[in-house]
């Protein structure tokens, strides 16, 4: 199948005086950009982008990047995370990491463990170096530390999950909300703990606060999460407000014990991976953009995947539903969600492109990439 862009009607001769002064912009921008980072490598007057200034390892596969951003950084609220773009065999690759440190923090960190083959974990792990510069294009999650505390909190991590909560631990310590709080952190083993230090030094100047590390390996220990042990550990969870994140194992038996112990409040959580089912091929459809510009798609895989291989760069983060970092204005059209087969049909309706198959012909606001 091939795709095609449709051409704006007029050559670069006949161009009016509109687009020769848009055209005479962008090459001027570009130009600046390239002197810009020709200067030093984070000057971006359009790109957020920020120095690796330390490296910290916080377990044999976690590791801690500081950062030191330009002056596009607008910061983040405890929780959230960042979409980390990184360039690996010329081409730029994205992915969404925790911001670990407390806002505000003269130097934002994100912790990374290494997945097994992961491309974007492993290329931080095996080739970022103290002075190389990462692209940070936007942050963003509802994942948040309360802006009150109005009733004592839980904080179940898991691996890698602690990492937000190590932000809202930081945020919180500063604003007293620490006076009443709880952290359940699972890890595999004793050598898996990642923030061990912070962990301890809040704990140590906030008798409040009380940290657990459940070991899997440890034989007098409940494994993995153990309701009953819990209710032995926390006696009043059910009245917390409860902030989650690890992997889908945990996330689930959290899930299922918080919707039995606690069906009228829901849990705050964080999602770090999610399976997306892989499309069925379709059929090749027209997709019209706001300028009039069109495109065919072939009708293999995402929205996002088929407007990729005809020529255009939607914003997107983590690919999997996840960071809505792809939703788009969708002005007609049929679209269906590859999760849960749910159809969007009507006008002026957002959609998000990583997980969205198109069914029609489609009119699509999309937001660029970021350059
Ligand atoms: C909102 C959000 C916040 C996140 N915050 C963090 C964070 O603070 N620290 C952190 O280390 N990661 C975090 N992640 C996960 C991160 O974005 C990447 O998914 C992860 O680093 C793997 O990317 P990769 O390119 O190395 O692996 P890929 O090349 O994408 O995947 C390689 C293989 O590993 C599997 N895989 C992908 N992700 C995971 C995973 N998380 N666990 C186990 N297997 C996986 C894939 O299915 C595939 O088989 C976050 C994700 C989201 C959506
Ligand atoms: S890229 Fe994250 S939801 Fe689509």
């Amino acid at each position: 199948m091939t795709t095609s862009i449709a051409r704006i009607p007029s050559g670069p001769v006949a161009l009016r005086p509109v687009w020769r002064s848009a055209l005479r912009r962008w090459f001027l921008d570009r130009q600046l950009e390239g002197w810009l980072r020709d200067l030093t490598p984070t000057a971006s007057l359009r790109e957020t982008r920020a120095r690796v200034v330390r490296i910290v390892d916080e377990t044999h596969d976690t590791r801690t990047f500081v950062l030191a951003p330009n002056a596009r950084w607008t910061g983040h609220r405890a929780g959230q995370h960042v979409t980390v773009a990184v360039e690996i065999d010329g081409v730029r690759v994205r992915r969404c990491y925790s911001l670990s440190s407390a806002p505000g923090a003269a130097h934002p960190t994100i912790t990374v463990k290494r997945v097994p083959g992961g491309r974007v974990s492993g290329f931080l792990h095996d080739h970022i170096r103290e002075g190389d510069v990462i692209g940070l294009e936007g942050v963003g999650g509802d994942f948040v530390a309360p802006v009150r505390v109005s009733r004592p909190l839980l904080f179940i991590a898991g691996g890698s999950g602690i990492t937000p909560i190590l932000s809202m631990l930081d945020d919180l310590a500063a604003r007293g909300g620490l006076a009443d709080a709880v952290v359940l952190d699972h890890v595999r083993s004793a050598e898996d703990v990642i923030g061990r230090s912070r962990l301890a030094s809040l704990q140590a100047c906030h008798p409040g606060l009380r940290v657990h590390v459940l070991r899997d390996d440890d034989p007098g220990g409940p494994g993995r999460f153990d309701p009953a042990h819990v209710a032995g550990l926390v006696p009043d969870a059910a009245a917390r407000d409860v902030y989650l994140c690890g992997p889908a194992g945990l996330m689930d038996a959290v899930q299922a014990w918080w919707d039995g112990v606690q069906p009228s409040r829901p849990l705050h959580r964080e999602t770090f991976r999610m399976e997306v089912p892989v499309p069925r091929p379709g059929a090749a459809v027209r997709v019209t953009l706001p300028d009039g510009a069109a495109v065919t798609l072939s009708g293999q895989g995402t929205l996002l995947e088929q407007l990729e291989q005809a020529g255009l760069s939607p914003r997107n983060g983590c690919r999997m539903g996840i960071c809505r970092t792809c939703t788009c204005r969708k002005s007609r059209g049929v679209v269906e969600d590859i999760r849960t087969g749910a159809v969007s049909d009507g006008p002026d309706e957002d959609i998000s492109l990583c997980v969205s198959v198109p069914r029609t012909d489609l009119e699509l606001d999309l937001t660029p990439e970021r350059p």
